[in-house]
């Protein structure tokens, strides 16, 4: 077992993991943390995405080992602390971006590592960034134009489904 220690969602947290337990998991089975979600064992899904030192990575493939000293966010430290949502998030309401919500977590916390470092991203850009994100609803448009809206855009520019 090794310690690793790194700060999650602003809360600095340490455990004691086996050197082989995905960052994923410790998330989920050691922080309790489970809306970063699995939805692959083959790193394609995208549900897993977190922050990493401010890049978005998908957790799946990463040792908890490799976080260690890293800033990591996850979905459960987006909103406020009184609950009030991110715009990103907010934008997933106001657009019907979600059905099922299981890729949610991953699509929002893509979604905001591509706004920070591409304000205002065409339809194509947020199409080709989400290339990593997989839907299983297949609301894929509704997800782009809540990525357009909580970039500021007017989504009547976004072409009709
Ligand atoms: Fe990580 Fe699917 S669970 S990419
Ligand atoms: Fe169901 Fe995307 S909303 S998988």
């Amino acid at each position: 077992m090794t310690t690793v220690t790194m700060i999650v969602n602003g809360q600095s947290v340490s455990k004691d993991v086996e050197d082989r337990t995905l960052l994923v998991d410790l998330l989920r089975n050691d922080l309790r943390l489970t809306g970063t979600h699995v939805g692959c064992d083959t790193s394609q899904c995208g549900a897993c995405v977190v922050h990493v030192n401010g890049d978005a990575v998908k957790s799946c493939t990463m040792f908890a080992v490799e976080a260690e000293g890293a800033n990591v966010a996850t979905i459960e430290g987006q909103a406020a602390a009184d609950g009030t949502l991110n715009r990103i998030q907010q934008a997933f309401q106001d657009h019907h971006g979600l059905q099922c919500g299981f890729c949610t977590p991953g699509m929002v916390m893509s979604a905001s590592a591509l706004l920070k470092e591409n304000p205002k991203p065409t339809e194509v850009e947020i199409r080709d960034y989400l290339e990593g994100n997989i839907c299983r609803c297949t609301g894929y448009h509704n997800i782009v134009k809540a990525i357009f809206a909580a970039s500021g855009q007017d989504v009547s520019a976004i072409a009709a489904e």
